[in-house]
C-alpha cells in the first residue's frame, strides 16, 4: 500500500527578531499585555526590499530538498499555501520555481488559499497526488511576510502585535513502508463567518454594500458604469487596506474547532490522544494550544509551542514548529504526529501520521 511520507523538512526565520518592547514604541501596547493574552514574547520580521515570501520559501525548501536527497529539478509539484503572496497574481508557486531554479515545465506549481489551515490543506492535497502516482517528489511550501501587511499604528494593535514572518518547506514522496506515512486527514469549511478575520480590501467586491459586514461600508467606489478600480483613495485615507479580526469569536471557534477535527483523524486511524508522540497544533495563540492540550488531556512533551519566539506565522506556523520540533529529537521514528489548524474562512483541518 502506497502512503505519503515527509521525505525532507526545512524552516527558515528572518533574522530581525522584534521583541513586544519593540512594537511598544510605535504603538500603544506592552510586553505584559501581549504575552497574557498570547504569549508571545518576539517575532521575525523579512528585510524589506530584500525578502518577499518567495526568497524566505526558497530557503527553506532548499533544505527541505537537500534533506530528501534529491535536487530542485527532481520536484515533480509545488504547492505554496500563503496568504501575503509577493503579487496578487500569479502566485508564489510559479516565483518559487523560478527561485529554485526549476527550469523543466512538465512540474506543476499550485497556490493555495487557506490562511493558517493552508500547510494542512496543501498536505492533504499532496497525499492524493501522492497516493495516485500522478507525482512522486512534491514541494509543499507554507511561507508568510505578513510584516509588510500590518497596521503598525494604535488602531491595528490587536492584530499585528500575532503575526510574524517565516516560512516552512517539506518534500513528499510515496513510501510502501508498513505503517509509515500520512494515515488521516480531515478538512472542514465554514463561510458563515468569513469576515470575522479577513482581509477585504483591495478586493473585487467593488464597493456594494456588503450584507456579510455588520455595517454597510463605503469604500468610496463612486457609481461607475464600468469597474476598473480596485483599490480607493478613501480605503488609503481610512487605513481600510489591513486585515480585520473579531479575537474573542475567533478564540471561541478555535478551541471547539481543534479538539474535534484532532479527534476525527485520531478515530479514522483507530488510535486515541494518549498514543501520540507529537501533536504540532498551528501557532494562533499560546492560549487556543494550552485550552486544546487540556481539553485533549495531553502532556507537555506531546504538544510543541513555538509562537513565544516567531509568533503567528499562518500557514508558516505548522511546517516550522514541526521542522523545530524535530531538530530537537523531539519526534522519533515510528512516531504518531498530529498536525492540526483553525483559522480565516473559517476552515480548519488535521493531518495525522506515522513518523518514518
Ligand atoms: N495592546 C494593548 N491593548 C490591546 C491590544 C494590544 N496589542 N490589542 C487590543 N487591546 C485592547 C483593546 O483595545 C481592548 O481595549 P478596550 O477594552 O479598552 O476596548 C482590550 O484590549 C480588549 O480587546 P479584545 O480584542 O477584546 O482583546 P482580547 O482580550 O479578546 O484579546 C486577542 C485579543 C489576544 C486577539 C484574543 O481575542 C485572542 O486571543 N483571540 C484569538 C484570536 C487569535 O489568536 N488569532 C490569531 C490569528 S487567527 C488564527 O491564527 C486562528
Amino acid at each position: 500500500m502506497i502512503r505519503t511520507r515527509i521525505a525532507g523538512i526545512g524552516k527558515y526565520l528572518p533574522g530581525r527578531v522584534v521583541r513586544n518592547d519593540d512594537l511598544q514604541t510605535v504603538m500603544d501596547t506592552s510586553d505584559e499585555w501581549i504575552q497574557e493574552r498570547t504569549g508571545i514574547q518576539e517575532r521575525r520580521y523579512g528585510t524589506k526590499h530584500q525578502e518577499t515570501t518567495t526568497t524566505m520559501a526558497a530557503q527553506a525548501a532548499r533544505i527541505a530538498i537537500e534533506r530528501a536527497g534529491i535536487t530542485p529539478e527532481d520536484i515533480d509539484f509545488i504547492l505554496f499555501a500563503t496568504l501575503s503572496p509577493d503579487y496578487y497574481f500569479p502566485g508564489c508557486g510559479v516565483l518559487l520555481q523560478r527561485e529554485l531554479g526549476i527550469t523543466k515545465t512538465s512540474v506543476g506549481a499550485m497556490d493555495i488559499r487557506n490562511q493558517c489551515t493552508g500547510f494542512v490543506y496543501g498536505l492533504a492535497t499532496g497525499d492524493q497526488f501522492i497516493r495516485s502516482g500522478m507525482y512522486r517528489n512534491i514541494l509543499l511550501v507554507g511561507a508568510e511576510m505578513h510584516s509588510m501587511g500590518l497596521d503598525f499604528t494604535t488602531r491595528g494593535r490587536n492584530v499585528t502585535v500575532i503575526f510574524g514572518d517565516g516560512a516552512g518547506a517539506v518534500v513528499l514522496q510515496p513510501t510502501e513502508e508498513p505503517g509509515k506515512g500520512i494515515l488521516a486527514n480531515r478538512l472542514h469549511s465554514d463561510g458563515t463567518h468569513a469576515e470575522k478575520l479577513a482581509f477585504i480590501n483591495p478586493g473585487a467586491h467593488g464597493g456594494y454594500h456588503n450584507k456579510y459586514l455588520d455595517e454597510p461600508v463605503d469604500y468610496g467606489y463612486g457609481n461607475e458604469t464600468y469597474g476598473g478600480i480596485f483599490l480607493t483613495d478613501k480605503m488609503m485615507e481610512e487605513a481600510m487596506t489591513f486585515p480585520y479580526m473579531d479575537g474573542p469569536f475567533v478564540f471561541k471557534m478555535a478551541v471547539q474547532k481543534f479538539p474535534e477535527v484532532i479527534q476525527e483523524v485520531l478515530g479514522e486511524a483507530g488510535v486515541t490522544a494518549a498514543d501520540l508522540g507529537m501533536l504540532i497544533p498551528h501557532q494562533a495563540n499560546l492560549r487556543i494550544s494550552q485550552f486544546v492540550q487540556r481539553t485533549l488531556r495531553l502532556r507537555d512533551d506531546q504538544v510543541w509551542n513555538n509562537i513565544q519566539k516567531y509568533g503567528n506565522t499562518t500557514a508558516a506556523s505548522v511546517p516550522i514548529a514541526l521542522c523545530e520540533a524535530l531538530e530537537a529529537g523531539a519526534i522519533r521514528d515510528g512516531d504518531l504526529v498530529c498536525l492540526a489548524a483553525f483559522g480565516s474562512g473559517f476552515t480548519w483541518g488535521a493531518n495525522l501520521l506515522r513518523w518514518g
